[in-house]
């Protein structure tokens, strides 16, 4: 009998770990175990995996003891509380937040762009990259290796998925709300979001951007290797349920053309390039990215105000390729060297 691995779902209660659940499933990922954990709010609940109903444990009460891949998205302060625990009992951990994603001693790792990083992991810790990293960076790679990124202008239309299911519902709320002439009542987000666009994710810093806008800067250099990459973004929450979109402005070391970036894009690993120069050959959250798992990559042109500036669009579900998905592959990647 081929091999099987004992698998920890932490958040399994919620928007990312839902969908880690079923990307497993539908990968056929060899789960001996499958443990399902959130908190204890939810402990004694059912969540679904297939046609099986598990029963939600509590976190805080759950050993470890003989998991060997645990998938953690529940948030920062749980992630840095637990995860260690996890490690030391044995598991690799595959973190979502960003708890460690800073670290030295902890890859940060896209499947389709560092994989060989995942064995580097002396805490028993890989680290997750923020869901507009994940997809920039995916379509970036194949570019950047062959004619070296020097800048990156960066702005980003990001789904309320990538804020939680509690977003999620606030955006149904307000829309139905708003339609129905009564007062959008902003709790998750600062201002409405319904028929809205607000700059800004994450929390302010002294330099102006904001901590959503500064994990591109030092994610994309962790990432690709290159501390030299200038990155500068500016995110921005649009009110789309499920998938983000980037418009990504680069600057390269050397020329490249439109005609050859959709080449090397079209044979790329995780990346469709759908770019037609017509009404609707373009890729959009709603009618590509949201539920599936490429990275779509449109509008690649050639930059009129630059030399060596190429422009692209870059439409992924944030939370498949941009968490469930990823954290997924990376569980491959990590049984696959045993
Ligand atoms: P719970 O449903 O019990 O609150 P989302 O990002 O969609 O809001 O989901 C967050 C996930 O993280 C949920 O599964 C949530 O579980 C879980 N979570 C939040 N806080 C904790 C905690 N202290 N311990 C364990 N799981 C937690």
């Amino acid at each position: 009998m081929s091999q099987q691995f004992n698998v920890a779902v932490v958040g399994a209660t919620g928007a990312v770990g839902e969908v880690m659940l079923s990307v497993l499933l539908e990968r056929g990922f060899p789960i001996g175990e499958l443990h399902v954990l959130a908190s204890t709010r939810s402990a004694g609940g059912k969540v679904s995996f297939g046609n099986r109903q598990l029963v939600v444990q509590d976190l805080a009460t759950f050993d470890p003891t003989g998991v060997d891949i645990a998938l953690f998205s529940a948030g920062g302060s749980v992630s840095k509380e637990y995860a260690p625990k996890f490690a030391a009992a044995g598991a690799v951990v595959i973190d979502n937040s960003s708890a460690f994603r800073n670290d030295d001693d902890v890859p940060l790792v896209v499947s389709e762009v560092n994989p060989e990083q995942v064995r580097n992991r002396p805490r028993g810790i890989i680290a997750n990259p923020n869901c507009s990293t994940m997809q920039m960076l995916t379509a970036l790679a194949p570019i950047h290796r062959e004619v070296g990124i020097e800048r990156i202008n960066v702005a980003t239309y990001q789904s309320v998925s990538g804020t939680g299911r509690k977003a999620l519902e606030e955006l149904g709320r307000q829309t139905a709300a708003l339609l129905n002439f009564q007062s959008p009542d902003p709790q998750v987000y600062p201002v409405q979001i319904a028929f809205n666009v607000i700059p800004h994710g994450g929390d302010f810093t002294d330099n102006g951007y904001t901590t959503e806008e500064m994990k591109l800067v030092w994610e994309t250099r962790k990432i690709l290797g290159d501390a030299s990459i200038g990155v500068n973004a500016t995110v921005v929450r649009v009110p789309v349920f499920y998938g983000h979109s980037e418009a990504v402005h680069i600057e390269t070391r050397d020329k490249i053309t439109a005609e050859r970036a959709r080449e090397l894009l079209a044979q790329a690993p995780g990346i469709e390039v759908v770019d037609e120069q017509v009404a609707g050959g373009y890729p959009t959250a709603v009618t590509h990215a949201s539920g599936s798992d490429p990275v779509y990559v449109g509008r690649i042109r050639e930059d009129i105000s630059h030399p060596r500036g190429l422009s692209l669009w870059v439409v992924a579900d944030n939370i498949r390729k941009g968490a469930a998905l990823n954290a997924v592959q990376l569980a491959e990647l990590v049984i696959a060297e045993r």
